[in-house]
């Protein structure tokens, strides 16, 4: 079971941390954020099957997933008297996401790569505008702390706890590839298989078929299902005037 959740910079969601239950209803007003929050999630189950950089050239890019407002809510903007306007990205800027699970927790960020020389002088990448990977931890219990961090990547630079110090396990990896699926070994680094198997068990269901071969148009026995409900009772769009 996930027990918290946490996104930052993605889309509208510019700094959430969500304790979740066994069971958790998001609910309110349209464009509050709650696709977006699911989106979030979904960006992060990615990780472990290696698609996370393609899953966000697939959204349009990081410039365009990342949140477009500004870095800080002056005092003006929280009373309704300062248009919320967004500021110039810093160089920088992260979008992070993470995860408090049952054993392990886990958190990657992301960036767009460094500069590359000036115009002119060097030809810069033809992957200038993909992100990168910049940092990944996992660690035991619900608060990161470095004193409870058992992997720690930094760029291409992979270490691993071994009792009170670290040990470099890859010095090599790549910018667009995540630890999920890149270190492979339950036996040096359990913790990374840990992780992969936790996300990689996690199942979306958010698409309904609706071809002629689809189940919900076969006769079925009828049941009755109080999650579908809840969702329809709590939907916070307005009926339509004619109705
Ligand atoms: N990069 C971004 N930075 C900041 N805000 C963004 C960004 N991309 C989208 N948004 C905002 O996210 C909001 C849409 O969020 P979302 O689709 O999650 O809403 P929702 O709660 O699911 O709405 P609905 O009830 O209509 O489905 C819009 O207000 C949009 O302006
Ligand atoms: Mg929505």
């Amino acid at each position: 079971m996930i027990k918290a959740f946490a996104v930052s910079n993605y889309r509208s969601l510019k700094n959430v941390v969500s304790p979740l239950a066994r069971l958790n209803v998001v609910t309110g007003p349209n464009g509050c954020g709650k696709s977006n929050l699911y989106k979030s999630l979904r960006l992060l189950a990615e990780t472990a099957k290696g698609n996370l950089i393609s899953s966000i050239a697939q959204e349009g890019g990081l410039d365009y997933t990342f949140w477009a407002g500004p870095d800080n809510f002056t005092k003006g903007m929280r009373e309704g008297s300062a248009p919320v306007q967004g500021s110039a990205k810093k160089q920088n800027a992260r979008l992070r996401l993470g995860f408090v699970g049952e054993d392990f927790s886990y958190a990657v960020s992301l960036g767009m790569p460094a500069p590359q020389g000036f115009a002119g002088y060097q030809d810069p990448s033809m992957f200038q505008f993909d992100p990168e990977i910049k940092r990944e931890c996992i660690w035991v219990g619900d608060v990161y702390r470095p004193s409870n961090c058992l992997i720690d990547r930094v760029g291409p630079v992979v270490k691993v706890r071994s009792g009170q110090k670290w040990a470099v396990y890859n010095t090599h990896l790549n910018s667009y590839e995540s630890i999920l699926n890149e270190i492979s070994d339950p036996v040096a680094v359990p913790e990374v298989h840990a992780v992969r198997q936790t996300i990689r068990n996690w199942r979306f269901y958010d698409q309904f078929r609706t071809d002629t071969d689809s189940i919900i148009r076969t006769p079925q026995i009828g049941t009755l299902r109080y999650l579908l409900l809840v969702a329809a009772l709590l939907t916070p769009r307005p009926l339509p005037c004619w109705y």
